[in-house]
């Protein structure tokens, strides 16, 4: 049962005053996904980007852009945000009253369906319905601001996390988001994350190719292994 590993920028941690352009350098630096934080305000203490601005990044690269919807009442935006371009969209259970619902909402509008859960939301709320989604997404810091620190106890969550799937014989991708580094990220894949979302880890970094390219060594894949979906 394999998964692929899979490098998301998330773009938070981008200058948004030149976007376009930073996504494209990260395109060209080799990364396989476009990590897109939607934020409310309301689900969490901060405001980011949201359809418009989606949409119009749609046109600036050819990487999926995965949407990560920290929103209240997200089954009220999730087919506008695939209109819009997105190959991917999480939300979280934490808002969720009737998962399979909204992760079929997201399938039938032709995007993967993703549900993420916070640090202090246990792993069965959504390996429940782990039939139903494409990907589980695990939070590594409490959402709503980039640049935070790891937090420790998400290593056993993906443990148990990717335990359940094998036994299940689920091959889900599983994407860790917050905290992510050079430093852990090996850590991270060993403990059964195979989708890396790093805000500032990379674009806190100079040179984008050579820190995703250290990425993708210490992952243990490179370039020409890359399988773009
Ligand atoms: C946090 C967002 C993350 C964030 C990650 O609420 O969901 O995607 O951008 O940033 P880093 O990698 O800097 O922790
Ligand atoms: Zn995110």
């Amino acid at each position: 049962m394999e998964v692929i590993d899979k490098l998301a920028p998330s773009i938070l941690s981008a200058d948004f005053a030149r976007l376009g352009d930073e996504v494209r350098r990260v395109e060209e630096a080799g990364a396989d996904l476009i990590h897109f934080d939607v934020m409310d305000g309301h689900f969490v203490p901060n405001i980011s980007i949201g359809i418009p601005v989606l949409e119009s990044l749609r046109k600036a690269t050819r990487l999926p852009l995965d949407a990560h919807l920290m929103i209240s009442e997200p089954e009220k935006y999730v087919e506008r945000f695939v209109k819009a371009g997105a190959s991917s969209v999480s939300v979280h259970s934490e808002v969720c009253s009737d998962i399979p619902k909204i992760a079929q909402l997201i399938r039938s509008a032709g995007a993967r369906a993703s549900i993420g859960i916070n640090p202090e939301t246990p792993a069965d709320r959504v390996l429940a319905h782990a039939d139903r989604i494409d990907m589980i997404l695990v939070m590594s810091v409490h959402p709503g601001f980039g640049g935070q620190e790891f937090i420790p106890s998400a290593f056993e969550k993906l443990r148990y996390i990717r335990k359940e799937l094998e036994r299940r014989g689920l091959a889900l991708d599983v994407e860790i988001d917050g905290g992510v580094k050079l430093d852990n990220i090996a850590d991270v894949k060993a403990a059964g994350a195979n989708v890396f979302v790093s805000g500032s880890g990379i674009f806190g970094h100079g040179d984008y190719a050579q820190i995703i390219d250290e990425m993708r060594r210490t992952v243990g894949r490179t370039p020409v292994d890359l399988e773009r979906k």
